[in-house]
């Protein structure tokens, strides 16, 4: 039988221990559950009852539900998500590029600015960054990357609108394409799960070093569309430093824990404002990402101050990374994500390709460190 969260069988998923049967028949099975309160506990125990009465010696079953301890937990959500990796379909998406899904709780925090600065940050580096921007309803990183043209299809795949940006680049497939907002609005449930997937089926990722997704503020289905298309992705959560946000970026962590996406790590945006005369000004409170960040056992990736640059890069279509300094908060983010979060895989990128293909073109062999 499956674990309707986890979507695997709890065989398993190591959750049924042992299985004793008397001289009578009568058996009795041992299941552990991941949480004491967990909701499902009815909905196992009566597929746990009926999986076991329909063995034709048994004439009755007790379930004794105990729960795991915390070490337990953990294998038992790294054998989840491998069997969920190896029973999810097949994408372009090369297995071993981290994906990142940029989530919060609450509209307006900055998702689609940190989506947008992080991405170029990372080309920077002279990566070759995916971006989907999965938010139909208010799509905002073409305008805020500066990428616009019709999507064009090829082998039956639809082709990622690219740009250069330093020694790397991006690839952009937005979900606005799909309708103008006066349709997008009326969207529903489904029909957005559907898309989603089809941006990630039907569409040309090869070669992709790092997968960015910005999405909707506190959307469940979304996120489970792209947990179950993308088993290997992770979430790093936006919010304010105000506690109420974080209270919501809660939310969305707490929901990711449990639809069995990685939280990576906590990013705090517009944490106060520096003004000319050097005095920083608190205007949205203080603290929320570290206490979130401690509250999730995830790192506080940073804090980004309150700075116009972010919001006349966003208008202009150049994204304010473009002209931080190389030690600025938003390279420090990509360092951290490089090094730390989520390391790129090896050398099998499109950038290290075209490496690859230069070295060839100039007939030298390529040094690698
Ligand atoms: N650190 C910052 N400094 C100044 N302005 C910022 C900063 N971060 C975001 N903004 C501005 O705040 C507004 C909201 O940001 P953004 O659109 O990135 O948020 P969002 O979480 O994606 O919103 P939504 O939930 O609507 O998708 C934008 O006008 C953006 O320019
Ligand atoms: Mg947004």
């Amino acid at each position: 039988m499956l674990d309707p969260e986890l979507g695997a069988s709890i065989v398993e998923l190591g959750m049924v221990g042992d299985i004793e049967v008397d001289g009578e028949g009568r058996a009795t099975v041992h299941v552990a559950l991941t949480t004491v309160g967990c909701p499902l506990r009815s909905h196992i125990e009566r597929d746990v009852k009926e999986a076991v009465l329909s063995l034709g010696e048994v004439t009755s079953v007790e379930v004794v539900m105990g729960v795991m301890d915390a070490a337990s937990r953990t294998t038992l959500m790294t054998r989840a998500r491998r069997i969920a990796q190896e029973r999810a379909p097949e994408t372009s998406i090369p297995v071993q590029t981290p994906v990142l899904m940029i989530a919060s709780g609450k509209g307006g925090v900055g998702k689609s600015s940190v989506t947008a600065n992080l991405a170029v940050a990372l080309a920077a580096t002279g990566r070759c960054v995916g971006v989907l921007d999965a938010d139909i309803w208010g799509f905002s990183l073409s305008r805020l990357l500066g990428i616009h043209g019709d999507v064009s299809a090829s082998a039956g795949k639809m082709q990622p609108l690219a740009k250069q940006f330093g020694k790397g680049s991006i690839k952009l497939l937005s979900m606005g394409l799909l309708a103008d907002e006066d349709q997008a609005l009326m969207w529903r449930g489904l029909m957005v799960q559907k898309a989603v997937a089809q941006f990630i089926e039907d569409a040309d990722w090869s070669g992709i070093d790092y997968f960015l997704i910005d999405t909707p503020p506190g959307t469940g289905d979304i996120a489970m569309t792209l947990a179950r298309l993308l088993p290997q992705m992770g979430q790093l959560v936006v919010t304010t430093p105000a506690m109420a946000a974080q209270r919501v970026a809660a939310r969305a962590a707490d929901f990711a824990r449990k639809s069995n996406i990685r939280v990576l790590g906590v990013i705090e945006n517009m944490s106060g404002f520096s003004c000319e005369c050097g005095e920083r000004h608190d205007l949205f409170g203080e603290g929320g990402g570290r206490a979130l960040a401690e509250e999730l056992n995830v790192p506080l990736l940073c804090e980004i101050e309150l700075n116009r640059a972010i919001t006349s890069g966003g208008d202009e279509g150049v994204p304010a990374v473009v002209h931080e300094a190389d030690d600025g908060v938003l390279h420090q983010l990509a360092a951290r994500i490089i090094n730390e979060v989520a390391p790129p895989a090896g050398a099998e990128g499109c950038s290290a390709r075209m490496l690859d293909a230069m070295a060839r073109a100039v007939e030298q062999p390529l040094h690698t460190s």
